[in-house]
C-alpha cells in the first residue's frame, strides 16, 4: 500500500482516468463542520445512555421523550453549521467525473447542501420523519417537542434514519451495491469501517478489480485493504485531490 504526499498525485490520476468513481464516507467528512460523531455526540447531557437507549427501535419504544429529545438536539446542531471544504470536493469531483455515486453512512445532510447530485443516504437522514409502524413520510415537523407527535394513522412519528439492529431500505442498498459493484476506483473518506454492510462496499468493488483509496487521519479497520492511503482530515486532503485533477483538465 502506498502512502505519503505523493500519492495525492497518484489519487488524481487514478480518478482522473477512472470511468466509475464510487464514493463512501461516514462521520469523519462532517468532523470538520463540527457535527459530533455517534459516539461523540454521547456527552454531556447524553453521556448516561448508550446506542440501545438512544439509537434502536426498542429504545424508543421503552423512551420516546428521551429518544426525541436526543434527535432533536442533534438536528438543531446539524442547522446550525455549514458544509465543509471536504464536502464541496465531493461536489466539484463529482462535476469533474462523469459516472460518480456517492454512498454516505451519514444522516446530517450536508453533501446534499453543499450540492452532492448522486447521493445515497444509505443510514437515511435525521432532517426527515416517518412513521414507527408503517413508515408514512411526515411534512415538517417542529422544534423543541418534547414528545414525538403522531402520523394521521395513529403512530409514533420517529426520525427517518436507520437505528441499529433494523434493515437498510432496500432501493438504497441495492444502489450501492450496483453501483459499488460497477466502479473501477473507490474512495472511503472517514469512516471507522465498523458498521456493515456499509463498511463491506469498498471490498465488493476490489473483487471485481477496483482500486480503493483511503482519506483518513487515522488507519481503520479498511486501511489495510486499500491500495492508497491518505493520511490527513479530509478538509485538508480532498481539495488537494481536487486541485491535482484540475490541474491536469
Ligand atoms: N477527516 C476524515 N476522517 C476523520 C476526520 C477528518 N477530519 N476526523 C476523524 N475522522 C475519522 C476517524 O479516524 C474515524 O475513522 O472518521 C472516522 C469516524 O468513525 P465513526 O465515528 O465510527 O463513524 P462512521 O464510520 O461513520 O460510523 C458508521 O456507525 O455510529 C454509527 O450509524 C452510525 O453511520 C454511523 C456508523
Amino acid at each position: 500500500m502506498k502512502t505519503g504526499s505523493a500519492s495525492i498525485d497518484i489519487a488524481a490520476d487514478w480518478i482522473r482516468n477512472c470511468s466509475k468513481l464510487f464514493v463512501l464516507t461516514g462521520a469523519g467528512v462532517s468532523k470538520e463542520s463540527g457535527i459530533p460523531t455517534f459516539r461523540d455526540a454521547q456527552e454531556g447531557l447524553w453521556a448516561d445512555y448508550n446506542a440501545e437507549d438512544l439509537a434502536t427501535p426498542e429504545g424508543f419504544l421503552k423512551d420516546p421523550p428521551l429518544v426525541w429529545q436526543w434527535y432533536d438536539w442533534r438536528r438543531k446542531k446539524v442547522q446550525d453549521v455549514q458544509p465543509n471544504p471536504g464536502h464541496f470536493a465531493l461536489t466539484e469531483i463529482e462535476q469533474i467525473v462523469p459516472n460518480f455515486t456517492l454512498v454516505t453512512q451519514n444522516v446530517d445532510g450536508l453533501h446534499r447542501r453543499a450540492g452532492s447530485q448522486n447521493l445515497i443516504e444509505i443510514h437515511g437522514s435525521i432532517l426527515l420523519f416517518k412513521c414507527f409502524d408503517r413508515g408514512h413520510e411526515q411534512k415538517e415537523i417542529a422544534f423543541d417537542l418534547k414528545v414525538p407527535p403522531h402520523c394521521q394513522c395513529g403512530s409514533m412519528v420517529r426520525p427517518s434514519v436507520v437505528w441499529f439492529g433494523e434493515a437498510i431500505p432496500e432501493k438504497a442498498l441495492k444502489q450501492s451495491y450496483d453501483a459499488a459493484e460497477n466502479c473501477d476506483v473507490v474512495l472511503v473518506v472517514g469512516t471507522s469501517g465498523l458498521v456493515h454492510p456499509a463498511a463491506s462496499l469498498p471490498f465488493l468493488a476490489k473483487r471485481t478489480g477496483a482500486k480503493i483509496i483511503e482519506v483518513n487521519p487515522n488507519k481503520t479497520e479498511l486501511t489495510e485493504g486499500c491500495d492508497l492511503f491518505l493520511a490527513g482530515p479530509s478538509g485538508e486532503i480532498l481539495p488537494k485531490i481536487v486541485a491535482g485533477l484540475k490541474s491536469k483538465v
